[in-house]
């Protein structure tokens, strides 16, 4: 319909300009294009994402799309402009490097802006709202530029941040994909599932990204797909690690490091438990709880089997309580 098309046109004109002054401003250039190059981004991959900067003004872009006909009224749904309360509108996106988001066809839905600043007061990102043509919770970072290589390879790459998916494609692997800022959705997993039945999770490298990891991805179990897992050192995100050691070695890395989930979970609640018997106990039933999750009943017995050398636990026993937990579930 009209109305969400202007959503479109509008969005897409912002991406425009916001393009534009990256390569062609003074600020652009020596703000926002050298804060990319700073960070090791290569110049095909800026435009291969259409980055852009906000410059650091009330109301640059509210000014130039109303000068091109674009209506206040597209301006303030996509939430670029917001109004205040005399009634005028500013920009939503100031002084910020800008990752335009784009649908699975490729239009323009949103965008996330990340700040220049290093104040711990000044929000990292800031994001476009919900809209008529975004709804966060369904969307994947990154997808348009990925899907033709998530069925080629059939394997899908699950990061964090949008940088991550810059990083990643900068080492020549696009089966890329972000959930950005929302914690993992069904939507998204289902999306995920229309190009391949396999995910491969790259999350950050802290306490909070692996803690995050544990939770979301029963999950992707419960829909079927086989889930991988890379972690990746304490502080360190593919990001960072990608920049740290290079596009080779970070290939290499992600081929060599990654495991599957169910064993990555064991081996870390496992060490959390140490010798403790009452604490194993607890990590057994944790771990045949995802198990549980596994649709294929080959697929979950195999696991089973794994699992039972891990915890030195016989596979009868673990068999008993993926049946009670299965009984408990139907
Ligand atoms: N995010 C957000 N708002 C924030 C912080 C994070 O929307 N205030 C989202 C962004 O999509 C971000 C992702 O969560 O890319 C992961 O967050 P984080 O790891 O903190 O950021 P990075 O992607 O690593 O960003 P950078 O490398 O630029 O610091
Ligand atoms: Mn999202
Ligand atoms: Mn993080
Ligand atoms: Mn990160
Ligand atoms: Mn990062």
């Amino acid at each position: 319909n009209s109305a969400r098309e202007s959503l479109y046109i509008v969005s897409q004109f912002a991406a425009n300009y916001f393009e534009e002054q990256l390569w062609n401003s003074d600020d652009g250039k020596a703000i926002g294009l050298s804060y990319f190059k700073e960070r090791g981004f290569r110049e095909d991959i800026i435009k291969k994402f259409n980055l852009g900067y906000s410059p650091d003004v009330w109301d640059a872009l509210t000014l130039e799309a109303v000068k091109n006909q674009h209506a206040e009224e597209y301006l303030e749904k996509t939430g670029l402009s917001i109004r205040n309360d005399k009634g005028k509108l500013y920009d939503r996106f100031r002084g910020r490097v800008m990752f335009p988001i784009h649908n699975f066809t490729g239009r323009v839905i949103g965008f996330g802006g990340r700040t220049l600043k290093t104040d711990k007061n000044v929000p990292k990102y800031v994001n476009s709202p919900e809209s008529d043509i975004y709804h966060k919770s369904n969307v994947l970072y990154g997808l348009y530029h990925a899907k033709k290589a998530i069925r080629d390879q059939d394997n899908c790459y699950l990061v964090e941040g949008y940088a991550d998916v810059l990083a990643v494609h900068q080492a020549y692997i696009e089966n890329v994909v972000a959930s950005s800022g929302t914690s993992l959705t069904i939507e998204q997993i289902k999306l995920i599932s229309r190009f391949t039945q396999n995910v491969t999770i790259l999350y950050d490298g802290d306490a909070a990204g692996i803690k995050a990891s544990l939770r979301g991805l029963d999950m992707i179990l419960e829909e079927g797909l086989n889930v991988k897992v890379v972690s990746f050192p304490d502080g360190d995100d593919p990001d960072s690690y990608m920049h740290k050691v290079g596009a080779g070695a970070f290939k290499t890395y992600i081929e060599e490091q990654r495991k599957d989930f169910i064993l990555y979970k064991a081996n870390i609640l496992l060490a959390e438990a140490g010798k403790d018997p009452i604490k194993r106990a607890g990590i057994i039933r944790d771990i045949v709880e995802s198990i549980a999750k596994i649709p294929d009943n080959i697929k979950a017995s195999v696991f089973v089997r794994e699992c039972s050398h891990l915890l030195e636990i016989e596979e009868r026993v673990l068999l008993t309580e993926l049946n009670a937990i299965k009984l408990a579930k139907s």
